[in-house]
């Protein structure tokens, strides 16, 4: 009788703060002892000149989708969720879009009738709450809180999504009192609109000014705001996909006065620049994305803060759109830029990325890796109680990554449902060759073998504070606004 199901064996191991090389023993799914020559298993695998790192989770993606204007993303749950696998993740936590009138619960029915028969890998969702009513405040959002659900996007931007100031601290006020994180896409809707407004005017509608038109400014103005706005009520927030050095500072100096403030950026920021956007006819449109491309400069800033930590969070924003009527040009052959669908792919090359130009090219440790790819978002997410590191208990969800693969990236091999990817050409060093989803192969010698539908859903769990700075404002101080207990 064998002990267990799978031993992973001669492969260096590596978590967010530890690199070792052991065996990983799993059985039932889990990771159930780490040690050296753990005896028998049904299955060996001999990852000798490998990396064995955990799965990665995929926390900023959107899947099966419809955005405000009504159109779908081209993925599914089974076409992003393969994706994502090839990509070596595990976990991927998309997005269960509110409309406006829709209630909460209806719209988390809908996405778990969408995600369960399809995905091959776990998930969890985030809500966007885009209609703070009153019901939603304070029944809807608790009670998602309560089953699992512990973070919520909001946008200071778009018109069908946006929420003002003070639906903002109304939104803060509950995310803090129920243990919920806000997600923000932050941009100032005005200069947006004003900027985009004169472009077009003026005959400049092509998709290279939608660069353009979202100015840096717009996105520190709203990172500022964002920041002041939950920083009163001392409540945690995490401002997605930075695109800019001033944002970044924003956040650093935020975290440095201890504030709950953490930052996300995106491979699209690092690798891309608007300058890749001045395409002949409409191909520019491939690259239109909110926040937009920067510029040179930009991505070796944004390249910093994440070497330095700024940014705990390193996601696809996998946004799906074909480059076709269905996707970018939905509003016809040629539309001005404001018409393109926002959005670039992404969820399959957020990793190898990542490995070859952070971990291989030594501009981030193999650990740095591991917590970009994994860790800082299972614990900022409340998923470190299963996933997120090899660990004895947690869920046997395991990536080993080949160093000696080299590969170009071209659209034709990757698994989601777009015909382009804006990295194609680049060649990568360092791939995920086999993906273990609870002690599962799920991907082997390039082939799927997950079943469609085998990801579960995983509860989240509340977002814990503790140990975190911060501090209520002085009027909202019992301590110093003359003994006033205000109820958030
Ligand atoms: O352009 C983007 N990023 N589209 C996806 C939606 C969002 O705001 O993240
Ligand atoms: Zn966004
Ligand atoms: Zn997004």
């Amino acid at each position: 009788m064998s002990n267990f199901d799978l031993v992973i064996r001669g492969g260096t191991v590596a978590n967010s703060a530890e690199t070792f090389t052991g065996y990983v023993a799993i059985r039932d799914g889990r990771i159930v002892a780490i040690g050296n020559d753990l005896g028998d298993a049904k299955q060996v695998i001999d990852a000798t000149g490998k990396y064995v790192l955990p799965g990665g989770i995929e926390a900023h993606c959107h899947i099966e989708q419809e955005s405000s204007s009504g159109l779908m993303t081209s993925d599914d749950y089974y076409s992003g969720s393969v994706s994502a696998a090839f990509g070596g993740n595990t976990c991927i936590v998309p997005f269960a879009a509110q409309h406006r009138g829709q209630r909460l619960s209806d719209v988390l029915e809908l996405y778990h009738g969408r995600a369960a028969p399809k995905s091959v890998i776990d998930y969890s969702f985030h809500l966007i709450v885009s209609d703070p009513t009153d019901e939603v405040l304070h029944e809807e959002l608790p009670k998602a809180i309560s089953e699992g659900i512990t973070s919520f996007k909001i946008y200071m931007t778009y018109d069908r999504l946006i929420v003002d100031d003070s639906q903002m601290l109304d939104i803060f006020a509950v995310a803090k009192k129920h243990g919920a994180l806000t997600m923000i896409h932050a941009e100032n809707n005005a200069m947006i609109k004003w900027m985009s407004g004169r472009l077009v005017d003026q005959g400049h509608g092509a998709p290279k000014y939608h660069a353009l038109s979202h100015p840096r400014t717009a996105e520190s103005e709203a990172i500022n705001r964002a920041v002041a706005l939950a920083s009163f009520v001392d409540a945690p927030i995490l401002i997605v996909h930075v695109s800019t050095e001033a944002g970044a500072r924003i956040i650093a100096k935020a975290r440095y006065d201890g504030r709950k403030v953490f930052g996300e950026t995106c491979p699209q920021y690092m690798f891309l620049n608007a300058e890749q956007m001045d395409l002949p006819g409409m191909h520019g449109a491939k690259l239109c994305c909110s926040p937009p491309l920067r510029d040179r400069a930009s991505q070796e800033e944004i390249w910093r803060c994440l070497q330095n930590g700024t940014f705990q969070v390193y996601s696809s924003d996998h946004a799906p759109y074909r480059f076709d009527e269905t996707g970018k040009l939905n509003a016809g052959p040629e539309p001005e830029f404001p018409k393109i669908a926002n959005g670039l792919p992404g969820i399959e090359m957020r990793l190898p990325l990542l490995f070859s130009e952070g971990f291989i090219k030594g501009r981030i440790t193999l650990n740095h890796f591991v917590a970009l790819a994994a860790g800082n978002v299972s614990k900022i997410y409340g998923l470190d109680h299963v996933k997120g590191s090899i660990t004895e208990g947690k869920d046997a969800d395991i990536a080993i990554w080949d160093p000696d693969v080299t590969r170009e990236v071209r659209a034709e091999d990757l698994h989601d449902n777009m015909a382009y990817t804006p990295y194609e050409g680049m060649t990568v060093t360092g791939w995920p060759t086999t993906v273990i989803q609870r002690g599962d192969v799920i991907i082997e010698n390039k082939e799927l073998q997950a079943k469609r539908g085998a990801g579960e859903f995983v509860p989240r769990r509340t977002i814990d504070c503790t140990g975190m700075p911060g501090r209520l404002a002085p009027e909202l101080d019992p301590a110093k606004n003359f003994g006033v207990e205000l109820e958030l």
